[in-house]
């Protein structure tokens, strides 16, 4: 089955209103040769840079995405942003269960599990994040870690809004550490992640998911990644903040997906 890739930046705390906006007025430069029927690109910064990004955006065929989303429809939950907030935004996409919201926030599979139903009850597009890390894959627990974020994260989540998620395998000791997991290794992550989503959706709905692939993605890596079976996309962190990186990365994955 083809699946049209993905390629989302998550800016994480980067880049202030007036940043994002000549970020992404120079990437619009940048990508005019790619056709974005080849894949999505996606860019997703901080709340307060959402509105500049999204206008900035708007006569180009860049999706905007938020990094979090709370999961009340309204009330007394200082510091969040609701699925309504975000819509009404003209925000598409939405980074759920990131491993930096896991480690320094409290995020939980739990607490994952009730954004993704609050960001699909709204018609978002999520970007669910899985991962284990360095202590995990030592300690040969990747399997068990990776079920166990998909079974529990994905619980009571209808089959037929399925293929509408896009997940994220984001190996926690590749993040902005330059260690990029091997195409083989993140391969056999990606088609583990793939059958247990089989497990919880049936084969076909799992088929369809997109399974991004996160962790010091660049342009010189990206291609090969791209060429894996069950690599559909990436979440890219460092080299999403420049546009001419972003962009060849861009150019590189579309290349590698034609493989
Ligand atoms: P990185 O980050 O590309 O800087 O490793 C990826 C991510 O955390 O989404």
């Amino acid at each position: 089955m083809s699946r049209k890739i993905i390629v989302a930046g998550n800016w994480k705390m980067n880049k202030n209103a007036a940043e994002g906006k000549a970020l992404v007025e120079a990437l619009k430069g940048e990508l005019a040769d790619i056709s974005f029927d080849d894949a999505d690109v996606v860019v997703c910064p901080p709340f307060t840079t959402l509105g500049s990004v999204i206008e900035a955006a708007a006569c180009s065929r860049i999706g905007v995405g938020a990094q979090n989303i709370h999961w009340a429809a309204s009330g007394a939950f200082t510091g969040e942003i609701s699925a309504d907030m975000l819509v009404s935004s003209g925000v598409k996409y939405v980074i759920i269960g990131h491993s930096e919201r896991r480690q320094y926030f409290g995020e939980t599979d739990a607490t994952v599990n009730s954004r993704l139903k609050a960001a699909l009850g709204a018609g978002l597009t999520p970007i669910v994040c899985v991962g284990e890390t360095l202590a995990e894959r030592e300690g040969n627990r990747t399997e068990a870690v990776l079920a166990r974020q998909i079974r529990e994260g994905f619980a009571g989540i209808d089959a037929a809004v399925a293929p509408g998620i896009v997940v994220a395998y984001e190996p926690v000791w590749a993040i902005g550490t330059g260690k990029t997991a091997t195409p083989d290794v993140a391969q056999a992550a990606h088609a583990f992640i793939r059958s247990e989503l089989a497990g919880v959706f049936g084969t076909e709905a799992a088929e369809a998911i997109r399974i991004q692939y996160g962790g010091s993605m660049k342009s010189e890596n990206a291609r090969e990644l791209l060429s894996q079976p069950d690599i559909d996309g990436g979440l890219i962190g460092g080299a999403a903040l420049k546009a001419d990186s972003f962009a060849k990365l861009i150019r590189e994955a579309i290349a590698g997906s034609k493989n």
